[in-house]
Order: structure tokens, then C-alpha cells, then sequence
């Protein structure tokens, strides 16, 4: 599986470049069948993403009421908090476009964290329509787009380093934490992660470059690099970077 990746002078184009696969990849989920469903990733990143999608002459072109929203992961906060992934996506574009409140399927990080994931992996099977069993990869049954960062410890979503969580083989949706991170998050796993249609890391800046090149060029360790258990079994997997987070691509091992 290779990934392609495409690299941009800066964050800002690089954003925009995330802007516009996020608007292909509706467009044709909601043309092939009428629906786009999305998982959104949290992190600062995205902001700029989720401000372009927000603003013309990009937000037009998405019909937001044909877009169900999920989440790929979430600090164990309320949704107001200011740490909250939920309350982030809503500021920087939901509260600015017309997806239905019933689309937006939020996960409740103000919950005990295991029962939180257990009931957010039964919304993902309501909304998937998949009510027992593993994931399917058919249109329809299963995510059309999933957006997701990168930790410079090599963590995606809330798959942090150490961890098994990158190596869950039966469960959607995990409660975890990093050494590095004690906040309890909750996350999607890669069971459900790597069924999805398409898979889009947006990634800037130079503190990201030496792990961006280890996730792409270096020994396969899901362990180390969870980053590296993103592999869909029958998807895509586009990489956005800036130029500074792509500074060491080809490069030998520091
Ligand atoms: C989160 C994210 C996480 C994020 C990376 C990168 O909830 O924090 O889902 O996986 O994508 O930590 O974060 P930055 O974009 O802030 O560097």
C-alpha cells in the first residue's frame, strides 16, 4: 500500500490542498449515493482546514446537509472545554455551515471513558449500519473520509506510543492514554480506521519532519510508530505536508 504524498510551500496551502479532497471525496459519496460520512480529527492542525471548509468559495461546494460527522478521537473534557476536539470542530466550522444537529455525532468525553467509547462504537455501527461484526468496506457501511494528524511521538489520533490500542484487532473505539499525555481520551481504532474509503493526514511544520520521515521511510513498529497501523485495506491513504514537515523525506536516519 503507498501512501502518495503531496507536499506544499506552506501550511496555509496545505490546508487548502486538504480543503479540496475533502470537498472531492463528498462530493462523490454524496453523488454515488446520496450521503458523506466524516471523521474529524482534533489537534490544532486542522484548524485551518476547518476554517477554509467554513469560508467561500470552499463551504459552498460542500451540501452540508447530506453530512454525517464523527470524530477519530477526544480529550475526556466536556464539550466546552477549551482542550475539547468537539468544541474546536464546532467553533472553526460547524457553528458556520448547515450539517443537521442529528448528523453530528459527537463523542461524550464529559463520560467515564470506557463506557464513553463503548457507546460511541455503537453510534458508529448506527450510523454505518453494521449493529454487530466487523467493520464492512462497501459504500455506505462505511467512512468515506477519515482526517487525522500526527503527534511528533508518532501517535494518530489517540494511538499513542507504548500502547496496544494500534494493534486492536476486534473493537471500534478504545478508551486510552499516553505516557506523555495522561488526559484519558477516547479514539477510534485502525479496525474501523482502515475500512474507511480514503484516509487524510494533514501534517505542518518542522517539529513534525523527523517523525514524518520515520511513519513513511523507517522500520515498520506499530508499537513505536502508531502513526504506521494506518493502513486501509481497501482505501487510500493521501499525505498533505507543508514543506518544513516534509524537510526529511530522503533523508538518512538522523
Ligand atoms: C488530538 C488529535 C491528535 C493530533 C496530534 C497532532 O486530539 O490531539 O487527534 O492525534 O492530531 O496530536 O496534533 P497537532 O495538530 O496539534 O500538532
Amino acid at each position: 500500500m503507498a501512501s502518495d504524498v503531496e507536499v506544499l510551500p506552506t501550511a496555509a496551502l496545505a490546508a487548502e490542498a486538504a480543503a479540496r479532497r475533502f470537498v472531492l471525496a463528498a462530493g462523490e459519496a454524496i453523488r454515488s449515493r446520496g450521503a458523506f460520512v466524516v471523521a474529524l480529527s482534533g489537534g490544532s492542525t486542522p484548524r485551518s482546514l476547518y476554517a477554509r471548509l467554513a469560508a467561500e468559495p470552499i463551504g459552498s461546494r460542500v451540501e452540508w446537509s447530506r453530512v454525517q460527522v464523527l470524530w477519530g478521537d477526544e480529550r475526556c473534557v466536556p464539550p466546552d472545554d477549551a482542550a475539547s476536539n468537539y468544541r474546536m470542530a464546532r467553533e472553526m466550522l460547524l457553528d458556520q455551515v448547515r450539517v443537521p444537529e442529528a448528523n453530528v455525532h459527537r463523542i461524550r468525553g464529559e463520560d467515564d471513558p470506557p463506557a464513553a467509547a463503548l457507546a460511541y462504537e455503537g453510534v458508529l455501527r448506527g450510523v454505518l449500519g453494521t449493529p454487530v461484526g466487523p467493520p464492512r468496506r462497501t459504500a455506505g457501511a462505511r467512512i468515506d473520509l477519515v482526517l487525522l494528524g500526527l503527534g511528533d511521538d508518532g501517535h494518530t489520533a489517540s494511538l499513542f506510543p507504548g500502547s496496544d490500542t494500534a494493534r486492536e484487532e476486534t473493537r471500534w473505539v478504545v478508551a486510552a492514554r499516553g505516557t506523555a499525555r495522561p488526559m484519558w481520551r477516547v479514539t477510534l481504532t485502525p479496525v474501523i480506521i482502515n475500512a474507511a474509503a480514503e484516509i487524510l493526514f494533514l501534517v505542518s511544520g518542522a517539529d513534525k519532519a523527523e517523525v514524518v520521515r520515520r511513519v513513511l521511510e523507517g522500520p515498520q513498529d506499530q508499537r513505536v510508530l502508531p502513526a504506521q497501523s494506518i493502513k486501509p485495506t481497501n482505501g487510500r491513504v493521501h499525505w498533505v505536508l507543508d514543506a518544513a514537515a516534509a524537510a526529511r523525506i530522503g533523508k538518512e536516519a538522523p
